[in-house]
């Protein structure tokens, strides 16, 4: 045997010290991540809190580090509840204040905290819009699968078709059967009649009611979800942004639907709404117990063959929510109000100029930037850019 037992012990040894820096090596690429700006840290408070844009859930935080003084702000920040539970004057009396709705407790560290606090100091909005802006937007195609029971989508056009030829056909029928019965009397056995007309009739039944669902899943569609989820609640009485729960809005095709762990960001201190009281919060809560994802209903449905991005038309088209979701702030249960025709897209891509000079993406549309300047032209569609090809849109 030539490999004895010192060799395989220095092996052990390299083996070991390899590992061992290694393990030094991802601790500090952990850390690395760990370690976020003020501006990180503060994402978080955004769902209850402005700097200098007003009240929402919690106070505007706007020269709070003047009116607080720091060692308050540091224990008030990491656990409010606990100060209020030790009877801390101005604690209590903001809460009070705040209807009694408690602000979650932060495990950050004091050195945090402080990271926090400096950026709320500084915060400068016009900054802020600059370094969103600056983000160079990309159309993204990464398709983000929500949790969502896929209802299968409204009914094919093709198969629409073949409906209204079998309700047709049976209608002839029934007509048919009824006349002979009545007038003409060429069939003697009268339940021949009674067969057909009882079976055209069942037919056309069964086909009105599927026509029903049909149309119920296109404009106006509204179902029932299986959490009473308001937008009203929360976008139009506690002003939560859009983009807090449909995160991906701006990033990718989808908008994306919150998960629960994201509901509970509040709903691990709200306990109890307005209106529905405990129950409708409580299923929150059985969703994490049997880690089951809550199946909300999707509403907005196209059909496989259509390509659409959000982020195409949220931060490159600078669109707003309402123009394709209408008054979303004052819907208690989510309804679609536009029909998501292919005349609705093309329609709009007509009307909409798209912001050109101002926008990277079209940098390289030379031509009509030279029309432009030289007056040949005095707005640019989305279509004039290629927006209503039909490989745009259609896989
Ligand atoms: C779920 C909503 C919610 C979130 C998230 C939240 N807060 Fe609050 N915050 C409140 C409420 C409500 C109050 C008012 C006091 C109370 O009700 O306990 C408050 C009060 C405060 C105050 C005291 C303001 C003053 O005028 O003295 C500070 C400071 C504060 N929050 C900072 C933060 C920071 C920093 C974060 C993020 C790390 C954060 N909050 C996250 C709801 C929230
Ligand atoms: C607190 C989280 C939250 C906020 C804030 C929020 N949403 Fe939603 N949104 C949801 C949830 C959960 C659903 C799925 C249940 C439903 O349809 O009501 C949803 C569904 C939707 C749907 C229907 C999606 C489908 O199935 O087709 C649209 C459209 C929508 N939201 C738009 C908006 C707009 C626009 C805003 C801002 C004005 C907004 N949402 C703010 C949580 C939120
Ligand atoms: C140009 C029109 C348009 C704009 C602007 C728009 N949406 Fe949509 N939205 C749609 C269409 C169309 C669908 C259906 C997409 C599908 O079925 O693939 C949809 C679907 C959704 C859904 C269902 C889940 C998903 O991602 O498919 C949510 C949630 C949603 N939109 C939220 C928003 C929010 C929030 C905003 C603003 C930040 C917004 N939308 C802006 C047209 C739009
Ligand atoms: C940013 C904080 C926040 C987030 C995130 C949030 N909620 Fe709420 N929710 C609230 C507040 C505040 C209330 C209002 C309590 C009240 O005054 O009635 C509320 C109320 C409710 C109610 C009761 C409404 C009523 O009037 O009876 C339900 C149900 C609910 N939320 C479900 C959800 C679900 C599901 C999610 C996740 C998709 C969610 N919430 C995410 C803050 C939030
Ligand atoms: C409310 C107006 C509006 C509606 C409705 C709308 N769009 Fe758009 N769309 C825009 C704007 C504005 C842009 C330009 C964004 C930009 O600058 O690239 C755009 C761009 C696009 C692009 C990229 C075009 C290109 O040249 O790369 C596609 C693809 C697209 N839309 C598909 C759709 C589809 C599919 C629908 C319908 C389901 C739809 N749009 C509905 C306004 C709209
Ligand atoms: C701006 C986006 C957009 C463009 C550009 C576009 N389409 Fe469409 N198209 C759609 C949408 C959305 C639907 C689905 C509408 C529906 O189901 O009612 C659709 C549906 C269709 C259908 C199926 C119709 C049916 O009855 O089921 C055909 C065929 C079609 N498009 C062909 C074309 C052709 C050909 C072009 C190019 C001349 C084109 N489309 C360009 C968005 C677009």
């Amino acid at each position: 045997m030539n490999c004895n037992y010192r060799t395989i012990k220095i092996r052990a040894l390299r083996l070991f010290v390899f590992i061992f820096i290694l393990t030094l090596f991802l601790n500090n690429r952990l850390h690395a991540q760990e370690a976020k700006s003020g501006k990180d840290l503060y994402t978080v408070c955004k769902a209850c809190h402005t700097i200098g844009g007003g009240k929402l859930i919690g106070p505007d935080l706007k020269g709070v580090t003047e009116r607080r003084d720091e060692a308050w702000l540091i224990k008030f920040i990491q656990n409010s509840q606990e100060m209020i539970k030790a009877g801390d004057t101005i604690a209590v009396r903001l809460f009070k204040e705040y209807n009694n709705i408690p602000m979650p407790p932060n495990n950050y560290t004091d050195e945090q905290v402080k990271l926090v606090l400096e950026y709320i100091k500084n915060y400068d909005p016009e900054a802020e819009k600059a370094a969103a802006a600056a983000e160079v937007p990309q159309t993204v195609t990464e398709p983000e699968i929500p949790s969502y029971e896929l209802k299968p989508a409204y009914m094919k056009k093709a198969e629409a078709r073949d409906y209204q030829a079998i309700f047709i056909i049976s209608l002839i029928l029934l007509l048919v059967a009824v006349g002979d019965l009545v007038l003409t009397r060429l069939i003697k056995a009268k339940f021949v009649h009674i067969i057909v007309i009882f079976i055209s009739v069942f037919i056309m039944g069964e086909i009105i009611i599927v026509e029903a669902q049909g149309l119920g899943r296109q404009q106006y569609y509204s179902p029932d979800q299986p959490i009473a989820f308001s937008h009203k609640v929360h976008v139009g009485q506690n002003k939560i942004d859009c983009k807090y729960c449909h995160t991906t809005a701006e990033k990718s095709m989808h908008a994306g639907i919150p998960s629960t762990q994201l509901c509970m960001n509040c709903h691990n201190v709200v306990k109890e709404g307005k209106t529905t009281g405990k129950d409708e919060i409580a299923k929150i809560y059985k969703s994490l117990e049997t880690n089951k994802p809550i199946e909300w209903v999707k509403v907005h449905n196209l059909p496989d063959h259509v390509f659409f991005s959000h982020a195409q038309h949220v931060k490159v088209g600078k669109l707003d929510c309402k123009e394709c979701h209408g008054p979303v702030e004052t819907m208690d249960r989510i309804i679609q109000v536009e029909d998501l025709s292919m005349g609705w897209c093309i329609n709009c891509h007509r009307n909409t100029e798209v912001q050109f000079e101002a926008n990277k993406f079209y940098k390289n549309y030379t031509k009509l930037h030279e029309e432009l300047n030289k007056g040949k032209r005095s707005r640019i569609t989305v279509d004039n850019v290629g927006g209503n090809e039909c490989q745009k849109c259609h896989y």
